[in-house]
């Protein structure tokens, strides 16, 4: 009998040196070995994120209790919060093993198909970027999801017919940069939704203490806190620099991170007092010159030289949390603190009342 063939591996996007720096790579792109041998291995280690933690304990806990599998669940969060992390202390959690994909992998129904025959009662299926499925393969998901069984054809030509196959209870796992372009019938698929939030500082400050400790190397609490405080509420980030501010420490200062060896370390990778890289320093610039008019992401994303969707995803989000740039469906405009970060003075009278000057 016809059985659908597993999917070849996803193939490995190619690395534009001239783009994909320390920092993107950081902020929007995959995880590496680096990140995975910091990736805590159980809920305790996990730092803060309280409430979805709770939530998460709780349903896994209800679940084990009455032998069910987990409800399907979307992580949703900007890129290094912990999403893949998460659905791995799921899995580890409810003692099950978990399968792992990427939607830009899985382009046909069969692909997906290939996966799902493939998956042991209880086991998660952890698919990442979800919201790029394509719609085929996410309409084709729903009977997975709801009653556990698939249609695949078998046969081609006139001969095709379509065969139905029961599947083990299992949860999907979906992670989301972009819960807004998930769309509705298929958000309304997962039974548990749970949102990352960017962490505070503290917590970022305890995140480098344990990535501190495995690394073996010293790190001062003050050192943390400025760390912490320049990472964009992102793990991720905390992380990379800490690697990168080691490697600082390890030559100049017996190991140890002081204060001023972090701000040293930083320094050199372009990251100023604000916590601002180079990039967003670039974009605020483009968005200055534009004395106030609206400036589209088209245009902003030629000036700078970086594609459109890492402008939006990984660098606005930042200088919006932080008021440097507001967003309407005109376009992109800086604020008063947009033109203080990048030195120049805002123009008198303000060419956008209410915004330069706000
Ligand atoms: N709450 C957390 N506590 C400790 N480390 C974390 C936490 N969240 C993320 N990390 C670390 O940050 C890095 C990025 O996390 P990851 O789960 O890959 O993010 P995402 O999948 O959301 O992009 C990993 O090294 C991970 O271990
Ligand atoms: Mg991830």
């Amino acid at each position: 009998m016809a059985r659908p063939t597993p999917p070849p591996p996803p193939p490995t996007p190619p690395k534009d040196p001239g783009t994909r720096n320390a920092y993107l790579e950081a902020l929007g792109g995959d995880a590496t070995a680096f990140d995975r041998s910091l990736r805590p291995g159980s809920f305790p280690d996990f730092v803060g994120q309280r409430p979805v933690v709770e939530n998460l304990l709780l349903a896994i806990r209800a679940t084990k209790a009455r032998g069910e599998s987990l409800d399907h669940l979307l992580l949703s969060g900007l890129p290094g919060l912990g999403k893949t992390t998460l659905a791995h202390l799921v899995a580890t959690e409810l003692g099950v093993g978990m399968k792992e994909t990427s939607a830009p992998a899985i382009q046909r129904a069969a692909d997906l198909a290939g996966l799902l025959t493939n998956l042991e009662p209880g086991d998660v299926l952890f698919i990442d970027e979800v919201h790029r499925l394509p719609a085929a393969v996410e309409e084709y998901l729903y009977s997975a999801m709801e009653r556990f069984v698939i249609d695949v054809m078998i046969d081609q030509g006139p001969g095709a017919r379509s065969l139905r196959i029961d599947l083990p209870r299992f949860t999907l796992v979906g992670a989301t940069t972009r819960e807004g372009l998930l769309s509705a019938p298929f958000r309304s698929r997962f039974g548990l939704t749970e949102r990352l939030e960017p962490y505070p500082a503290e917590d970022l400050a305890e995140v480098l203490r344990r990535s501190a400790r495995v690394l073996e190397v010293a790190l001062d609490d003050d050192a943390a806190l400025y760390l912490a405080e320049r990472s964009r509420g992102t793990p991720r980030v905390a992380n990379r620099f800490l690697k990168r501010v080691r490697d600082l420490a390890q030559l100049t200062s017996g190991n140890r991170i002081t204060c001023a060896v972090a701000a040293e370390g930083l320094r050199r990778l372009g990251v100023d007092e604000r916590g601002l890289l180079r990039l967003d320093r670039m974009v605020l610039e483009v968005l200055v010159r534009a004395e106030g008019h609206p400036v589209g992401l088209k245009t902003v994303a030629a000036a700078v030289g970086e594609d459109e969707r890492t402008i939006e995803d990984v660098y606005e989000p930042h200088l919006i949390r932080h008021g440097y740039l507001v967003r309407s469906p005109q376009g992109r405009r800086a604020t008063a603190r947009a033109y203080e970060a990048v030195g120049v003075v805002p123009p008198r009278p303000p060419a956008a009342p209410g915004l330069a000057f706000d």
